[in-house]
């Protein structure tokens, strides 16, 4: 058995919104295990920031509220403990890089005070060994001259950069998980390779776990040990890199492996699953992806499929397997 150090159990998010309750985690379960990258990802709008927040405890309530669910970090359930010991294990155990890198850097403090103010805050270090660390962190995550840019401001940084600030300033109190949400979205592919790059360092060097967050399945297979693919706030399938890749079992998994661009320039490529993504207001009976699933049958509209074990480390729900 591997051993998962967090567990993800039956977790329900919703969003009580003027147009109705918004379903945007709807019993999601999944582990993370230690020192693995796991790469969580679907299209926009299927849950994967309220799954990262609800972790922490981070949804903003209202309109949000974790309905259900157990998220187990060692001996602990997170969202039972005191807001103590939360704000204990947020940074020190369990680090997080926000979806957008521009509202969790403050404009009118320079990146060097931001990072040592992480540090200061959690393991209450003296000024000289927190400004030591900070200036170490930047190196290790591959800021030229970081001594003299300690003391420049956010948007002296290009945007890749930035990101770079972010994840140093998520590792200063050396946490045991880092989720980072999308941390490559917003950069050019030059950059986004280097910033995969960090990533695959810190899982090497240390032995951290990483949620790695994306809606790009073709950003993770560089990087994953196992990947979520979630859809409408459900899991549809999840798997290892090779199980996802090379044996898919959801068609919602297919429609993304279509989706990715094809060097071997297959023409009739697609750029997207046909059909819309589903409002998670009221979502339909049975099977959330069935509207658009090419394979549906009679029971996808009735029923919500179970998950199912196809083979050791690979899970799916769909009626197409059960
Ligand atoms: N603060 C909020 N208020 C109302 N609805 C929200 C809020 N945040 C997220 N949602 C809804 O929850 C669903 C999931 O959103 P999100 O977790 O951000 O998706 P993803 O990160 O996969 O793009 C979406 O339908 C979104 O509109
Ligand atoms: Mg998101």
């Amino acid at each position: 058995m591997h051993h998962n150090i967090l567990e993800i159990k039956q977790l329900k998010t919703y969003f009580f919104t003027r147009s109705g309750v918004v379903k945007a985690v709807d019993s999601v379960n999944f582990g993370i295990r230690r020192g693995e990258s796991l790469c969580l990802v679907g299209e926009s709008g299927c849950g994967k920031t309220a799954t990262a927040l609800s972790i922490l405890r981070l949804i903003d309530s209202p309109p949000g509220k974790i309905i259900d669910g157990e998220i187990r970090y060692h001996d602990e359930d997170l969202l039972r403990c005191s807001g103590k010991r939360l704000r204990q294990i947020r940074g020190h155990g369990i680090a997080m890089i926000f979806q957008d890198p521009q509202s969790s850097l403050n404009p009118v403090f320079t990146v060097g005070d931001q990072i040592a103010e992480q540090i200061r805050m959690h393991l209450k270090l003296k000024r000289r060994p927190t400004m030591e660390r900070t200036l170490h962190l930047m190196e290790q995550v591959g800021i030229p001259r970081a001594r003299e840019r300690m003391k420049d401001y956010p948007h002296q940084f290009s945007g890749g950069m930035r990101q770079r600030i972010m994840i140093a300033a998520a590792l200063s109190c050396g946490p045991e998980i880092l989720i980072a949400d999308e941390p490559t979205t917003a950069l050019d592919t030059t950059i986004k390779e280097q910033i995969l790059d960090i990533f695959r360092d810190l899982k090497q060097q240390r032995e951290m776990s990483i949620l790695f967050i994306t809606h790009d399945l073709g950003t993770v297979a560089g990087i994953a040990d196992r990947i979520v693919v979630m859809y409408g706030g459900r899991i549809a399938e999840v798997g290892t890199v090779y199980d996802i890749f090379d044996q898919p079992k959801h068609p919602y998994t297919h429609g993304l492996i279509d989706c990715l661009p094809d060097i071997s320039a297959r023409s009739d490529r697609l750029t997207s699953i046909p059909g819309m993504i589903p409002s998670l207001i009221d979502p339909p009976d049975g099977c959330i992806f069935s509207p658009r699933c090419p394979r549906s049958m009679m029971v996808c509209r009735q029923k919500r499929p179970k998950e199912v074990i196809v083979s050791k480390e690979h899970l799916v729900a769909c009626h197409l397997y059960s």
